[in-house]
């Protein structure tokens, strides 16, 4: 059912140092910081040949990764994001083993203008999964 990995997203205290690990020290191409403040966060878009890396910021006074990372100072990976074709069935083949939605059962349009559905991590391994409705092929 899952297809392509979209993208790991690492909440980071400092965007500006994350930017830099990631550009210099690891040689990758990273954008210029992006607000999206409909989303709560700042985020560095780091391009790799397979996938995308997001180096996630809070941004605002009700950002959903402000709590992370005050359980993780150093930052973490936040969740995965996994694609898949048609996000409704996804989601109700989910549920019929039992998996759990976090927030609204209802895809919200997420970070790159798609729907998305997020995951319990305590029915993953402990990880965070978006789930995001691909392009239609
Ligand atoms: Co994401």
């Amino acid at each position: 059912m899952i297809g392509r990995l979209n993208h790991i997203a690492i909440v980071v205290p400092d965007l500006q140092a994350a930017a830099l690990l990631y550009s210099d020290t690891l040689g990758a191409v990273v954008s210029a910081p992006t607000s999206l403040e409909e989303h709560g966060v700042t985020v560095v878009f780091v391009d790799l040949d397979n996938t995308k890396i997001e180096l996630l910021h809070p941004l605002g006074t009700n950002s959903p990764v402000a709590e992370f990372l005050l359980r993780n100072p150093t930052g973490g990976i936040h969740h995965v994001c996994y694609e898949v074709s048609d996000l409704i069935s996804a989601r109700d083949h989910l549920e019929k083993y039992g998996a759990r939605i976090v927030g609204s059962r209802t895809p919200m349009i997420g970070a790159h203008g798609k729907p998305v559905i997020f995951l319990h991590p305590k029915d993953f391994c402990g990880t965070l999964i978006e789930l995001e409705e691909a392009d239609p092929v």
